[in-house]
């Protein structure tokens, strides 16, 4: 019924000619592999060049953040609508390193949902705990706090996905047993039920993301609640984001 999504955050990767060759090379790999929806976030400069390469509807765009104003003096700041006029169809949203580094909190990700919405984006929510919440048993406490406040007041029109994000596992090498992400990823759709609706949650894909790679993604992408990854550090090179997309198989 869900739709299985790949999507690969590239962060701060990459040049222009490289980006460039890397969705040559996709295109060329996609057609041989299962059925998935395939989403790339590359940095936001990168984004006018590479539309072009996007051939068909295969691999769809993604800006890795955005600002809730929809203009004005807010100097280094991307709006929704520039994103959607360089050709996204997807923002990330409340990524933990945007969290930790730049300062985001709930509030300032539940206006960015908002103007994302207004703006016909659809949103890739990161949610997830330290590994000092984990281990002091708040998990759960922490992921549902973070689902309440950036989704207060909105409605998913079928525009929304969630990335359940250990911290402890982003870049570590670390990642959540398939087990652990199961049941985290039960609780945050148990968690969107209230918050939105039992049939909106149903609809909701939530990716695992936290150190995904061709190695460990066949059995997180075989639970019951994980529709999808998204992918850092092994998007970068194109086979192994491609080998993760053929684990889906
Ligand atoms: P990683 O990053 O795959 O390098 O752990 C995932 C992410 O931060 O989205």
């Amino acid at each position: 019924m869900r739709r299985p999504l790949i999507a690969a955050n590239w962060k701060m990767n990459k040049l222009i000619p490289e980006a460039v060759e890397w969705v040559a090379g996709i295109q060329r790999l996609l057609p041989g592999l299962p059925d998935a929806e395939i989403i790339l976030a590359p940095p936001f400069t990168h984004l006018a060049a590479l539309k072009p390469h996007c051939k068909n509807d295969s691999l769809k765009l993604a800006g890795q953040n955005m600002f809730w104003e929809p203009q004005g003096a807010f100097t280094g700041e991307i709006s929704g609508a520039m994103l959607k006029s360089a050709g996204c169809e997807y923002v990330i949203l409340g990524h933990s390193e945007r969290r930790l580094f730049f300062h985001e909190d709930d509030a300032g990700i539940n206006k960015k949902i908002s103007s994302a919405q207004a703006d016909g984006l659809k949103t890739i929510l990161c949610v997830g705990e330290t590994l000092e919440q984990r281990n002091g048993g708040q998990t759960e406490e922490v992921v549902k706090s973070q689902l309440q406040g950036a989704l207060e007041g909105i409605e998913d029109k079928g525009d929304l996905v969630v990335a359940y994000e250990p911290v402890w596992a982003i870049g570590t090498g670390l990642t959540a047993t398939p087990d652990q992400a199961q049941e985290a990823h039960a609780f945050i759709r148990a968690t969107l039920g209230s918050i939105l609706s039992p049939e909106a949650s149903e609809g909701v894909r939530i990716l695992y993301g936290g150190s995904v790679n061709q190695d460990n993604s066949r059995e997180l992408l075989n639970q019951s609640d994980i529709d999808g990854a998204l992918v850092g550090g092994a998007s970068l090179a194109v086979e192994k984001f491609c080998a993760i997309i053929a684990s889906l198989n």
